[in-house]
């Protein structure tokens, strides 16, 4: 019964999409989850790695509409592109992770 309950919930406010995104504890889609799952590989929790050794996440000028840019459609073959594996709240919430590991 209370796996019922969680999947009815679950279905209503997240649709399910990707629910490895979701933090049990807000409920919420969460930017850190996200970029653990899909882009630490290349470039590293705090984006200190530097991705094909060209640039390191932390340091890109790049402005919130940018980087939704780059994350949507990739960048010169080398970053790819996530059209089709994030959801819109999914995006936003990478955007705004993001945003707080960048060092100015
Ligand atoms: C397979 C490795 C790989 C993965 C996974 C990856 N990236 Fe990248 N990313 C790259 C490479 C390589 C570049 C540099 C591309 C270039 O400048 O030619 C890059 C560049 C970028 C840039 C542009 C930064 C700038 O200032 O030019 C952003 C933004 C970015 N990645 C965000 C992300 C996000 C967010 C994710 C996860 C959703 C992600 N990347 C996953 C390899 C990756």
């Amino acid at each position: 019964m209370r796996w019922l309950l969680f999947g009815a919930t679950c279905v209503l406010f997240t649709g399910c999409s990707s629910p490895s995104t979701v933090d049990p504890e807000t409920g919420h889609v969460s930017g850190e989850l996200v970029f653990q799952r899909y882009c630490v590989s290349c470039h590293g929790m705090g984006g200190q790695l530097k991705a094909g050794g060209k640039i390191q996440l932390q340091h890109t000028k790049m402005t919130d509409s940018l980087l939704r840019q780059t994350i949507l459609y990739g960048k010169n073959n080398a970053m790819p592109a996530y059209k089709k594996m994030l959801s819109d709240e999914e995006t936003t919430a990478v955007i705004n992770y993001i945003n707080t590991v960048i060092k100015k």
